[in-house]
């Protein structure tokens, strides 16, 4: 086959887009974060079996299309001097194999869909750990029945037990995802939802809200923090030790000072600083933790000194529309307040997992 001057121009001004979309497929490596393609959660696993068995019988389809259509075009192309095409009407043998042929394909992806969607709708298996989860604008809030434990952004979960969601909603419509452990799920108003998954190993795993539900809806994120057993349970017996703000030192007179400003300024009124029979029904999230916690604003910034005073300073300018206000704070009471959060630390993320953070 010979191919014209001008087709291999085409082709040349295709490769620079073919390097292209190379680079940004490799964007969706293993190693991106939150990604559907490298499962770490039974659920994920079954959601990504099911795609990449669907993704081999398209990619089988494609080669057979495209080669038939490109074999028909280069094989029956128009030459000088060729004989005129045949006409025809209609052809039954045709239309029968057409028809047959996808809806076979169909049943052979439908089956295992079906199989799936079963086996993740089913109440799961073992002794799963209750955990209710409420979306917000903009923020998740966690709650352990089990050990009596209401957290926020970050839900702490053990590696191998099976965790059983009951999710609501407290306002709008959100949607709960943790791409590498399992599916999305929607909260309703005034409807309880549940989803399962169980984590198959130690991780940090970042997930984000899948459901448009105003205008922060791009910074309402959270993480799932999948610990060894042992270490979900010491997180657990500090996180339910802890039914009051944690005690400040005499000798810290900024922390003091910090103290009294949360007391003081609007701030208790919102949130809420202990893990262990918190109160429920705050406007703002849980803050109990929070001098140890990975992230601030709905897991959309890291959690140092210098972003909690910048969300300090005023919430608005960073999350337009939350419902935090700007509370007119002077630089002094900042500080205070960023050095009396920074003692509300009960249960750090283990050292190993919080350096693989993303
Ligand atoms: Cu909540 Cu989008």
């Amino acid at each position: 086959m010979r191919i014209s001057p001008a087709a291999r121009r085409h082709l040349r001004r295709f490769t620079p887009l073919l390097g292209l979309a190379l680079l940004v497929l490799a964007g969706c490596a293993e190693n991106y974060p939150q990604t559907t393609l490298a499962p770490k959660g039974d659920f994920a696993r079954a959601v990504d079996t099911l795609f990449r068995s669907t993704v081999r019988w398209a990619v089988v389809v494609f080669v057979l299309v495209e080669g038939a259509l490109i074999y028909a075009i280069l094989r029956y192309r128009s030459r000088p001097g060729g004989r005129e095409a045949s006409q025809f009407h209609g052809n039954a043998l045709l239309e029968v194999i057409w028809t047959v042929i996808p809806a076979a394909i169909l049943v052979f992806i439908a089956v295992p869909t079906v199989r799936t969607i079963f086996r993740t709708a089913e109440a799961p298996a073992g002794d799963p750990l209750v955990i209710e989860v409420i979306g917000h604008q903009w923020w998740w809030e966690f709650r352990y029945p089990e050990h009596n434990i209401t957290t926020a952004s970050e839900m702490f979960v053990p590696v191998g037990r099976p965790v059983d969601l009951r999710m609501r909603t407290a306002d709008v419509l959100h949607s709960f995802w943790v791409p590498q452990l399992a599916a999305k799920r929607d909260v309703f108003y005034g409807r309880d939802n549940r989803m399962w998954f169980t984590a198959e190993e130690a991780g940090v795993f970042p997930g984000q809200c899948a459901e448009f539900c105003g205008i922060q809806h791009g910074r309402m994120a959270h993480r799932v923090i999948a610990a060894e057993p042992a270490d979900f349970d010491a997180w657990v017996a500090q996180m339910s030790a802890a039914s009051s703000p944690v005690p400040v030192s005499q000798d810290d007179s900024l922390a003091l000072e910090g103290q009294a400003l949360f007391a003081s300024r609007a701030c208790a009124g919102c949130h809420a600083l202990q893990a262990a029979n918190a109160p429920t029904g705050l406007i703002g999230p849980n803050l109990a933790n929070i001098g140890a916690r990975l992230t601030i604003a709905a897991g959309s910034l890291d959690n140092t000194d210098e972003n909690l005073a910048r969300w300090l300073r005023n919430p608005q300018e960073y999350k337009q529309g939350v419902q935090m206000p700007n509370l007119g704070l002077s630089e002094n009471e900042i500080t205070a307040l960023v050095v009396y959060l920074r003692t509300q630390r009960v249960a750090a993320v283990p050292p190993a997992l919080a350096a693989t953070a993303p």
